[in-house]
Order: structure tokens, then sequence, then C-alpha cells
């Protein structure tokens, strides 16, 4: 559909970016913090590039003061972090560590004193290992009751402060990568123990909900999802069916939940006959349809193409694509459901992710016509080697990038969706989980490398000040 005019963003829009605790902050054990299961993770060799670790990350615990500084200069609306949960609990229940409250506490003043509106993540990613070790962490249903624990010690402190929570970061990547695929923690393959782990965390998803809203918090509520749209190669039937698959598999198994509290028929019934679907409890339905997010987050990065990939003889790998450097993507996909292939029409990033703005528009259109919910962007961003030279970092290609999909959320609201806010991954350059620093996503260039000998230096790069002036203009020149 093309418009004769697009409609402006909403003036209160949130002009944001977004980080996470285990990537940015650093001190690991400093005031009474104890281990996450990242902590422990990146210390087993071979895990991630070159070894490197979040021990430092870019020392946002200690330079929060410096980053909020630029933000603030910067014009930022909003901004989207996490909160590691054993800082705060460091046991992951039990006594609360008012050390590591208290530094959440200073960081949301401080970016109220400055008129940056708060966006906290429950969970992204580090699970206290003291759960882990306890009970499984995510294996055992005893996390439920922990998490709205941990959620309540912070809805008690930041009532009234932070207005916009997410629960659960990227649920449909950090199961599957730590149960399915193994590249997360806890680093196991096993598809049964996959789903199992995801129904407790659509569990805790529910929960969590449903404790904020009987609790009348003032604000908002939703879960971050990571939505890849699924193509077809072309319209061969079987490519057009392959493409439904994945979508079913891999966006509505997750996005159902969230918004119908049921999980979607084909996807059921698929696992039913492999042995392979969640166990109910008595009251679990009850549960997932009790729970009302207020608004859905994405994270959008990319979109993904398929072709149909028979039983007999079929491109065998199960779990999500991996992706590696430019060119080395493995063809990947699971028989008789999807193969991934190269979409031939878009172009692709250093690290093989496909760069497809209109996907992030037809990301927005499904999510509203199939769900009919307010849709917070609460990632999109373009992760590359920069250059520093002469003090300077020209990532045209981020601007370039940023700038696409900006324009593409425009169209998206002059569709008819409603999106509350955008933003971009990330802030400051920060860990990547398993490439080390070398692939960086920021506004904020931070001056280190594997070795972590850099200066830790906070340099705004182009992108920065051209952000800067898409904030103070409402994107109206895009
Ligand atoms: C997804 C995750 O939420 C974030 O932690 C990660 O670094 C980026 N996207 C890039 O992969």
């Amino acid at each position: 559909m093309e418009h004769q005019q697009l409609k402006p963003f909403p003036k209160d829009f949130l002009w944001g970016s977004a980080s996470a605790a285990y990537q940015i902050e650093g001190a690991p054990f400093e005031d009474g913090k104890k281990a996450s299961v990242w902590d422990n993770f990146v210390r087993i060799p071979g895990k991630t590039f070159k070894g490197t670790n979040g021990d430092i990350a870019v020392d946002h615990y200690h330079r929060y003061k410096e980053d909020v500084a630029l933000m603030k200069e910067m014009g930022l609306k909003s901004y989207r972090f996490s909160i590691a949960w054993s800082r705060v609990l460091p046991d992951g229940r039990g006594q609360v560590n008012e050390a590591g409250l208290k530094f959440y506490e200073d960081l949301i003043d401080t970016l109220l004193l400055n008129g940056i509106e708060p966006i906290v993540t429950l969970y992204h990613w580090d699970l206290p290992q003291a759960l882990q070790d306890l009970y499984g962490g995510w294996e055992s249903r005893e996390i439920i009751a922990d998490f709205v624990n941990y959620a309540a010690v912070l809805f008690d402190a930041f009532r009234g402060k932070v207005k916009y929570w997410v629960s659960l970061n990227e649920q449909n990547v950090f199961t599957n990568q730590g149960w399915a695929i193994a590249t997360h923690p806890p680093g196991k393959k096993n598809l049964k123990l996959f789903y199992q782990v995801n129904h407790h965390a659509n569990l805790v998803n529910a929960a969590v909900i449903n404790k904020f809203h009987d609790l009348k918090m003032p604000g908002q509520i939703g879960p971050s999802f990571a939505y890849t749209p699924q193509y077809a190669l072309d319209s061969d039937p079987m490519n057009v069916l392959a493409a439904e698959n994945a979508e079913e598999m891999y966006s509505h198994f997750w996005m159902d939940v969230y918004l119908y509290g049921e999980y979607p028929i084909v996807a059921m019934n698929r696992l039913r006959e492999q042995g392979l679907a969640p166990e109910f409890e008595a009251g679990d339905a009850a549960l997932l349809k009790s729970a009302h997010p207020d608004f859905l987050g994405v994270n959008y990065y990319q979109s993904a193409t398929n072709a149909w990939n028979p039983i007999e003889g079929g491109v065998g790998a199960t779990g999500f694509n991996t992706t590696g450097k430019k060119g080395t993507t493995k063809e990947s996909g699971v028989p008789g459901l999807h193969k991934k292939v190269q979409n031939p029409f878009v172009d692709r990033t250093n690290w093989d992710w496909e760069i497809d703005p209109e996907g992030l528009r037809i990301a927005l259109r499904r999510i509203t016509s199939r769900y009919r919910i307010p849709i917070m962007i609460t990632e999109n961003g373009l992760g590359e080697y920069d250059q520093l030279i002469e003090g300077e970092v020209h990532d045209d290609y981020r601007i370039a990038y940023l700038e696409s999909h900006v324009k593409a959320i425009k169209e998206a609201i002059s569709d008819g969706a409603t999106v509350i806010g955008y933003h971009t991954w990330s802030y400051t350059d920060l860990l990547s989980w398993l490439n080390g620093y070398q692939k960086r996503y920021g506004f904020v260039y931070v001056d280190q490398d594997e070795t972590m000998k850099g200066s830790l230096k906070r340099i705004p790069k182009a992108s920065y000040y051209w952000y800067q002036h898409v904030i103070k203009t409402n994107a109206d020149e895009i």
C-alpha cells in the first residue's frame, strides 16, 4: 500500500535506545552481587570469541553518570536497560542486597532527573547461578514463584518512577540457545526439555504480568519478542507452506501464547506427534489465559526466507538459523517443515544478517492484524566492525540502516499500527554475548578491544548526531 502522505510520529513517541546488564555493567562481584549463569558460562573454554566476558564490559556500573549525560545531550526520550537479578537478590531468592538495589535506584533517578523515561527489563538472560544450581533454573516450576518475588521487589522499589516494564527479553532466543542448540547457558541440546523450559517461561511471563496488574502498578508491562517475519522464496505453494510452517513454529508459537493465552494449533499438533509437546499441569492453561500484556515489545533485526524441505533427504539441523561471518551461514532447516534460504532481494551485513527494513513494516502490520496490540520496538540495530579514525567514527552504514527502519515504522504507523516507541540496539557499544567487542552496535563508541586494553573512553559516532536530529525533528524529514 502506498500512502500519499505519511502520518507523523506521535508527539510523545519514545525515541530511545537499549542495553542489557551483562553486556554493559561489569562489576560482576561488587557490592554483594553474586554470579549469574553468564558469569560462569563465558569461562568455559571455547564458548565465546577469544574467551571474552563481561567482567568489565563497558564499565557502566562505574560510569553510568557519564553515559546518562551523553543521553541527555543527545535528547534521548527513553532508555531501556535490564536489571541483574543477582545484584538485587544474590541468591535469586531470600535476602535483598540493598547496595545492588541502590545502583538501579541511582540510575533511575539520574535518568528521571535528565528527563529520560526509564524502561526496565526484568530478565535479560542473566539468571542467578544459585537458582540454576538449586533446581535447574528454568527447568523447574520453582522459578515461577522466585521470579514473581524478584519482580515484586522491583515493583515495590520503583513504583511510580518506572512506567514501562519488559518482562522477559527474547524468550524465544534464550530458550532455544540454552536448551536446543547449546550456545547459551546451560548449554544443553534436548528438544523435549527446550519446549518444557519454554513452557515454564510462558508461565513466568503470565504470572509476572498478573502480579503487576494485581498490584495496580501505574504503567505498562509486556514481553519483548525477537520477531523474524518468515517469507516464502517464491509462489511455489510448497515454499509458501514452508514459510507458514516457519511462522507458526518460530513466531505464533510465542506470540499466540502471550496474546491469546494459547499455543497455536498446527504447532502443537506437530509437537504432540513428535512427543515434544510441553507437559501441562492443572492451572497452567487458565494462568496463560488470564494474563494480558499492555504492549508487545518487538526486537527486529531481519526477516528469514524459506523453501520446502522434504523429510526424505532434507536439510537436517534443528532450531534456528545460525549466523557467522559473511558468506559462512550454513544451510539450516527442519525436514518436513522448512529450510532457510538466502533472500536474493536483500543485502547482508558482515555478520550475514539480512538487511530488510520492509520486513519491519511487515512485522508491525502482521502483529497489528493478528493481535491488535500496541507495539514498542524494544530493539533494532546494526552490528558492524566500526573504525576509530583520528578520533572519529563515520558509521554512515548504520545511519542508512536506522533511517530506512525509521521510515518503515512511519509507513507502518500510516498503515494503522500503534507503535509507542523505538529503541535502537544499542546505546553504547557493548559486549556481544558470543562475539566479544568486535561487533559493535552503539551510537557511542567505547574504546576497547578483546584484550580490554583500551581507555573505555566514550566517543559519540556520526550516528549519535544523526539520531539527535531525528529526535529533535520527530523524524519529520524522514
Ligand atoms: C538480541 C538481544 O536482546 C541482545 O542482547 C543482543 O545483543 C542483540 N539482540 C544483538 O544480537
